[in-house]
């Protein structure tokens, strides 16, 4: 009685303690948070870069789970690799083009090979044919073409002998019952050093680097979670090493202050801007072009132009960004799809960019007439209208009238004239005071999705 009695106090005063405490992994306000944020805010759209011993069975990046293949027959693609046409310079071109401003590479994913130089590992990349370090050829072609530099970094490892198993590890067991007897001689606390060590290397041998993209958390039963990975040890490191890195929140750091930057949806489609209690927060969401995230010959579902870019759209009139993915091919190349579909992007974004770039969602009070999304940029005050479904001449935007300064197609600069919503005299009456019409031309210009660029009244 006494004991038990005990205990619960033992237990109420510690909630107590700790729910005076904010948990913290750095002190830093709401606004130097935005500011620490804001190329990312204003940059909206970004490459994802998925490449690996992976690339080549070409069977997606998770083949080695998938197939349940061991370390010593995954061995032969790490045997292999030679990526005899990677241009680093040429992705970073690439990229540039289609719009994106930052861009995210796989510097180790789950399969635990390394595309870069490690110390503490001889599964890497200059151990390969290859040999060479993938990530500083990468690092100095993007940083030169003026784009932002990320690091993905998997906290999975399936080649690391100290990793314990768990059900997503290749060698997971059917019976329940068997993970303790298959991770009684592998040690975590090894595993976790590695770790820190590795993405300690990576945000030290490379300068100043904007973001880091660490993979990922995933619950009970035979999960990992933020003591596995030490977390707390870890994100403490990466804010000393890089104070204005900019990190995802895939650690589970949820509930930490400084644990996490922005929330990473993936291949989904945000209805509306995301919140975190109660308060609307960063994020990205990642996508790929197909339904793989590394390079994968026989997969054809891919999304065309259009969904592209009405992805982007809409993830901007949410207050977010899209992170694209590339899954490069064992040589090094980008599929011809992706260079397809980049082009397709980057034409539209050279005309239209400015309905993206620094934009988000339009205040309260304007309504999207329909078949339509908008975007606002704050800065100069003007509306995006992103037209789906091409109007026929009167365009009506309802409760308009006294907000609304000029308006233009963006591509060209040409104006939009600004009429009284015409109407037949028995139509007339559903105008409200202060509808007001646009007068499109007839013919739809030559744009996958043409923009309305409104001038707004201060
Ligand atoms: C998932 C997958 C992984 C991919 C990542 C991208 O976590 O495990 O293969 O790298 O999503 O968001």
């Amino acid at each position: 009685m006494n004991k038990t009695l005990l205990l619960l106090q033992l237990i109420i005063f510690q909630s107590f303690i700790s729910l005076g405490q904010e948990k913290k992994i750095w002190d830093e306000t709401e606004a130097q948070k935005t500011e620490r944020m804001q190329w990312w805010t204003d940059a909206r759209f970004g490459m994802f870069i998925h490449w690996g011993l992976y690339s080549q069975p070409a069977r997606h990046e998770w083949v080695m789970r998938k197939e349940k293949i061991t370390v010593e027959d995954y061995k032969k693609y790490f045997e292999i690799f030679n990526p005899d046409l990677y241009d680093p310079s040429e992705w970073a071109r690439k990229a540039k083009e289609a719009g994106m401003k930052y861009a995210v590479i796989t510097t180790k994913h789950h399969e635990g090979f390394t595309l870069f130089d490690s110390e503490y590992t001889d599964y890497k990349i200059t151990n390969t044919p290859y040999g060479k370090d993938a990530i500083q050829e990468w690092v100095d072609a993007f940083r030169k073409e003026g784009l932002k530099i990320g690091f993905y970094y998997s906290l999975l490892d399936w080649h690391h002998p100290e990793y314990a198993i768990d059900r997503n590890h290749p060698l997971s067991p059917e019976d329940e019952a068997d993970y303790k007897k298959l991770n009684k001689d592998r040690d975590m606390n090894i595993y976790r050093e590695y770790l820190k060590n590795q993405v300690k290397e990576i945000l030290t041998s490379y300068g100043k680097i904007d973001l880091l993209w660490l993979d990922y958390s995933f619950p009970n039963p035979h999960g990992k979670f933020r003591d596995d990975w030490g977390s707390v040890e870890l994100m403490k490191m990466v804010r000393e090493l890089q104070p204005e890195i900019i990190v995802n929140d895939r650690a589970d750091l949820k509930d930490y202050a400084g644990g996490w930057d922005f929330t990473t949806p993936e291949q989904f489609k945000a209805d509306k801007w995301i919140e975190y209690n109660g308060k609307r927060v960063p994020w990205e969401t990642c996508q790929t072009f197909s339904g793989s995230w590394g390079y994968y010959r026989d997969e054809y579902t891919w999304k065309n132009t259009r969904q592209l870019l009405t992805l982007l759209i809409e993830s901007v009139s949410k207050g977010g960004n899209v992170l694209l993915n590339v899954g490069p091919t064992g040589r090094g190349k980008f599929d011809p799809r992706v260079d397809q579909a980049l082009n397709a992007m980057g034409e539209w974004m050279k005309f239209n960019s400015r309905s993206i770039y620094e934009c988000t969602q339009a205040p309260e009070g304007f309504v999207a007439p329909p078949n339509t999304i908008l975007t606002y940029n704050p800065k100069n005050n003007r509306l995006y209208i992103h037209l789906l479904d091409y109007p026929l001449e009167n365009f009506l935007l309802k409760d308009y009238k006294d907000k609304i300064k000029y308006a233009q197609f963006l591509h060209d600069a040409s104006e939009i004239k600004i009429t009284e919503p015409y109407s037949h005299w028995l139509v007339k009456q559903s105008f409200g005071e202060n509808d007001i019409n646009l007068k499109l031309p007839v013919t739809k210009p030559e744009i996958e999705i043409p923009v309305i660029e409104v001038f707004l009244k201060d």
